[in-house]
């Protein structure tokens, strides 16, 4: 297939070999360590096979939860080094079918459960969470310093457990997002107010970072360009501290948006159905990419492949990520690839996004679909 998305392109010195990414998909496949499974390697294993340049695995933990729920999906962890070597299985399987995998990392921040930790959630600053009212503690500097290393710490074992790249999972109401948004961040120290003092945990997450994996591991950040919170973080002010967080050596941004506490209905819009609903972030892409020269990754309702081919063509973003549809449609892209170039069938009705939770992951409307199509 002659097309740009099929074109090789680099992020940092990755090569992948197409333009299209699996961007972090809560997988509820993991052990209660948040340790591989033979279902997420089978999982990953279908997605290199079905073509996707790039694989990026859910969030996984920085730290432990003392208190983690049975009968709750156990997210990834790499929080210890008896972690590390769990992976080597996994990544060569994806690797024998030419694919990458980048682990992302996150921290729930403000959005924290406090039963899961034994304690409240820590934040930049203690504004309480609208849905559930949960009141954040105020992290102390020292409390930020611990955070940084361990990010770091852990952005290391990603490096030795043989993943191609780390992702900071900077988006979404979780903490590295916090610390952006003015809405969760009203500190008056050098942690809050400008630009600069807003960027400033995700710069030395960054920094410290570096000094642990050196100048060649690639690593990328997904981040809001927009919270839709009143008094959130906004394109203009996302666009400047993402030019701060290029200069402290980050080699790739996922455009994304909306927190699961106040806004969650913009992360994974629902019933996107004519063209016009779909990649519903572009506008956010192109405003970031005309401002840096790092690769920029556009994810949130990417569902056509023309409509993906011309903004990679037209340089809006340099790669497009998808979630829900390779949920429903693993093999996907290797169906674009063999001249099949009609939409991802994913619906959109987000029954994935409200029971990850619960179970692992799947598509609940493929059975409906059939049951429709026998009915
Ligand atoms: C079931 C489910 C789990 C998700 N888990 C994560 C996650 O762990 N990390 C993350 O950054 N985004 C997560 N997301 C958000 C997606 O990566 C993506 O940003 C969003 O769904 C929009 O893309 P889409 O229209 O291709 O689904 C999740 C989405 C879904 C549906
Ligand atoms: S349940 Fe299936 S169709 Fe519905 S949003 Fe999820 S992947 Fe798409």
């Amino acid at each position: 297939m002659n097309s740009i998305l099929f074109k090789p392109a680099i992020i940092g010195t990755l090569k992948i070999k197409n333009r299209f990414i699996r961007s972090a998909t809560m997988e509820g496949m993991s052990t209660p360590e948040g340790m591989p499974t033979p279902m997420l390697d089978n999982l990953y294993c279908k997605l290199a096979q079905g073509q996707v340049g790039l694989i990026v695995t859910s969030g996984a933990v920085i730290e432990a939860y003392p208190y983690f729920p049975q009968g709750l999906s156990f997210p990834l962890a790499i929080d210890t080094d008896d972690k590390i070597d769990a992976w080597q299985d996994t990544i060569d399987a994806v690797h024998a079918s030419g694919a990458k995998i980048a682990m992302q990392l996150t921290s729930l921040g403000r959005q924290d459960m406090p039963e899961w930790r034994g304690e409240p959630p820590i934040a930049p600053s203690a504004v309480p969470v609208n849905e559930t009212g949960v009141v954040p503690r105020q992290m102390t500097i020292k409390d930020i310093e611990i955070v940084v290393e361990k990010f770091a710490q852990c952005c290391c074992r990603v490096k030795k457990a043989g993943f191609d790249a780390v992702q900071l999972h900077g988006a979404h109401g979780n903490l590295i997002n916090n610390f952006m948004s003015p809405y969760t961040n009203q500190r008056t120290d050098e942690y809050g107010g400008s630009i600069e003092n807003r960027a400033r945990f995700t710069t030395q997450i960054i920094k410290r970072t570096r000094e642990l994996v050196g100048p060649d591991y690639p690593l990328m950040l997904k981040m809001n360009f927009d919270d839709f919170i009143e008094g959130g973080l906004k394109c203009d002010d996302a666009v400047k501290i993402a030019k701060a967080i290029v200069q402290a050596g980050i080699d790739c941004i996922e455009v994304s948006g909306g927190t699961y506490s106040e806004s969650k209905e913009h992360i994974s819009v629902k019933g996107i159905k004519k063209q016009r609903d779909e990649s519903y972030f572009k506008d956010y892409a192109k405003a970031l990419k005309q401002e840096i020269s790092i690769p920029v990754v556009l994810v949130g309702g990417n569902r056509t492949f023309d409509v993906m081919e011309q903004i990679v063509g037209q340089g809006i973003a340099d790669f497009v990520s998808m979630s829900r549809p390779f949920i429903r449609e693993p093999e996907l892209i290797q169906r674009w690839q063999e001249g099949n170039l009609e939409k991802a069938q994913c619906i959109s009705c987000n029954q994935c996004f409200d029971k990850w939770i619960f179970n692992p992951l799947r598509c609940y409307a493929i059975a409906c679909d059939n049951d429709a199509a026998i009915g």
